[in-house]
């Protein structure tokens, strides 16, 4: 195999963490448990899976078949089994926990309300039981467009209540990204709010989904609208009906509509590599099962815990492990409406220690920003009662790592690197924290059940330590997408094609090292081809990074004569007004400090820098913008979600 086909691993991170003792003696998966998993998984793949499913799902109808392959890759798991989600989330600890608190929610403002499990279970009640008096049925789609209250796990249950089809609208997305969203569903009912908080400002929810409707739409025949903030809105008679209205004369009690095992449970729309957002389809009794056990495996919830995912219901961090898994497993989800750094950078810690925050999952880019704003704010708060830590949406510097480790962890907690995606629906490769040594910056090991693997353009498995490639699981799993909503064909082209069905690809390049530990190196198409060498732009990242003075960084290709492409680099610097901070000589110590940690072929040709970086609403550093800049190519990017509009220019260099 030729050196110029793989992807070249030139970051060298040599720490490990040994599991904290203290945890690792409760943690309750042992390495007995774990070994045995293994052997099962590998012995007998479809019926390692099918065990796990009659254990850990409450069936209505139970399965006979585990792994249906007569149309793969569309792979459908237990499918003549019926099932309810809502059931299996809710109904299902009404007896032993029905008093246990579910949701604990604070809103931006400040306000805080908690819901049981039987509240929550009359709440999900009296919607779907609204639902199904406007006329909604099993397979029917809805789009909910709602801050994250408890109201956006209430709506998305309901429709799992009655078989309906949710797909939750981020929202931070603008009134156009919702009418193509809800334009793509066909749905009959839009369930939104007249607004949200977020940053000390009202989001006009109710505004944008009247925009959206106004341009298109015409499936939609209602639109539910919850009361947050209290602001005036129009409401249309007929079409539109305020949520504490129509609830209020409908029983609680609604007896959950049992679905095939792959009747569609939501539609996430996720960005592809081209324009258009793929709507990525799922399943029930598969999805639910891998979220459950992830929830458990990963996260090692006990009936304590108070669990925090950052993550809004817009993504599908949000669902897997906010709405759907850690309900399954019987967990307490804490929520959090509003932006992290509201009304200072103390938020989030404030919201660990007044709510006894146990388990902490949320994204690098808020570990970064928020380790940006110095250790001190950090440790006025009182933090003991968090016990693990966990990451997921990038792959993290071990700069950021090590500062969640030392400063939020106060080394006592294991991190968790957890990677998936959309897709993939849970976690795949991630440390299991009692019994997984970690290194910063690896996501470690995959999953019992999960057969992952990095192969060569030719699809051969890369043995050869360090060396990169394609990241593919070789192996269907329970909670693997089931298509893309309405493009089949599109499902086929982005995840199969490449190795002729064999193997589900990714899109993200890899390496293995020498103890088998996973290094994501970032998308496929993120992979620069300098002077004939593949490099991930995520490890130039991590080293600029790694630099005392970096804040932040991004790196993207820029089409060079001689060396095919070459290497440019956003900075964004630490301190209050970091482009003001910026020389010609710390360019060039850059450079070389990444040449220093890297190599030189890594080196960037240029460096801007930038008081900020463009992301989305959900902190994805918007890539494809970066690299249209710096081509200068004209932008083509749909800047609607971008979070802060005018640092195009500075981007471009013309405010420097
Ligand atoms: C892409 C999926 C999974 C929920 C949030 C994002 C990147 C995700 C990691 C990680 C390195 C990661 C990958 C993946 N990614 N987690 N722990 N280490 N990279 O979901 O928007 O579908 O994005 O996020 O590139 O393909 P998504």
């Amino acid at each position: 195999m030729e050196k110029q086909q793989n992807i070249e691993s030139v970051l060298i991170e040599k720490r490990v963490f040994a599991p904290p003792s203290t945890f690792a003696q409760q943690a309750q998966l042992k390495a007995d448990a774990l070994a045995e998993l293994q052997r099962r998984a590998a012995a007998d793949h479809v019926g390692f899976w099918a065990g796990l499913a009659r254990q850990h799902i409450a069936w209505h109808k139970p399965f006979t078949r585990a792994l249906d392959e007569s149309k793969a890759p569309n792979y459908r798991w237990f499918v003549d089994g019926e099932l309810s989600v809502s059931a299996n989330c809710l109904d299902r600890h009404l007896v032993e926990r029905g008093n246990k608190t579910a949701i604990v929610f604070e809103g931006e403002p400040g306000d805080t309300r908690s819901l049981s499990y039987r509240a929550l279970h009359a709440e999900v009640g009296r919607l779907a039981n609204t639902l199904h008096s406007l006329g909604l049925q099993a397979g029917d789609r809805v789009v909910i467009y709602l801050p994250l209250v408890p109201e956006a796990i209430i709506a998305m249950h309901a429709c799992a209540r009655i078989g309906a089809v949710h797909s939750v609208v981020f929202g931070g997305f603008s009134a156009l990204s919702l009418k193509d969203r809800i334009e793509d569903t066909g749905a009959r009912l839009l369930i939104t709010a007249d607004g949200g908080w977020r940053g000390g400002q009202i989001v006009e929810l109710k505004s944008a989904a009247d925009k959206a409707l106004s341009l298109g739409c015409p499936t939609i025949e209602h639109a539910l609208v919850y009361r947050r903030t209290g602001q005036d809105i129009a409401m249309q008679a007929g079409r539109d009906l305020w949520w504490h209205e129509a609830v209020a004369t409908q029983s609680p009690d609604f007896t959950a509509v049992p679905v095939a095992a792959d009747h569609p449970l939501f539609l996430l729309y996720t960005s592809g590599s081209t324009g258009k957002p793929k709507g990525i389809q799922h399943s029930s009794a598969g999805y639910l099962l891998n979220c459950k056990l992830t929830s458990e495996w990963v996260f090692d919830l006990r009936p304590e815990d108070v669990f925090w995912c950052t993550a809004d219901v817009g993504w599908v961090t949000g669902h897997s492990y906010v709405a759907y898994g850690p309900l399954a497993a019987g967990a307490t989800v804490m929520i959090y409406e509003g932006a992290p750094t509201f009304p200072d950078g103390g938020r989030f810690w404030k919201i660990c220690e007044r709510h006894g925050v146990t388990i902490l999952y949320t994204a690098p880019t808020a570990i970064r920003a928020l380790m940006k704003l110095g250790d001190a704010i950090p440790q006025s708060h009182d933090l003991s009662k968090i016990r693990l830590l966990g990451s997921v949406g990038e792959p993290i510097n071990p700069e950021a790592w090590i500062w969640y480790h030392r400063v939020i962890g106060r080394e006592r907690c294991p991190i968790v690197d957890t990677w998936w995606q959309t897709e993939t629906g849970a976690i795949l490769i991630s440390p299991l924290p009692g019994l997984t040594a970690t290194k910063p910056g690896s996501c470690t090991l995959p999953l019992p059940g999960i057969e992952v693997d990095i192969v060569d353009d030719a699809g051969q498995s890369v043995t050869q330590p360090d060396a990169g490639g394609y990241l593919v699981v070789k192996r269907p799993w329970p909670s693997m997408l089931q298509t893309i909503w309405g493009d089949n064909d599109r499902y086929l082209r982005t995840y199969w094609q490449k190795f002729q069905n064999r193997y589900y690809v990714a899109g993200d390049s890899a390496h293995r090292d020498a103890d088998g530990y996973y290094w994501i190196m970032g998308r496929i198409d993120d992979v620069l081809n300098v002077a004939g060498h593949r490099l991930g732009t995520m490890e130039i990242e991590s080293a600029l990074v790694a630099h005392p003075r970096v804040a932040e960084a991004a790196v993207v290709g820029q089409p060079h004569e001689i060396k095919g492409e070459a290497v440019f680099a956003y900075v964004v610097l630490n301190g209050a007004r970091p482009v003001a901070a910026a020389s010609a000589a710390l360019s060039d110590e850059l450079r070389s400090w990444v040449g220093e940690q890297l190599g030189a072929i890594a080196k960037p040709d240029t460096i801007r820098f930038a008081d900020n970086l463009p992301k989305t609403r959900s902190g994805k550093i918007m890539r494809r913008l970066l690299r249209a800049v710096a081509r200068n190519e004209p932008i083509t990017q749909d800047l609607s979600t971008l979070e802060n509009p005018a640092i195009i220019e500075q981007l471009r260099g013309e405010a420097n």
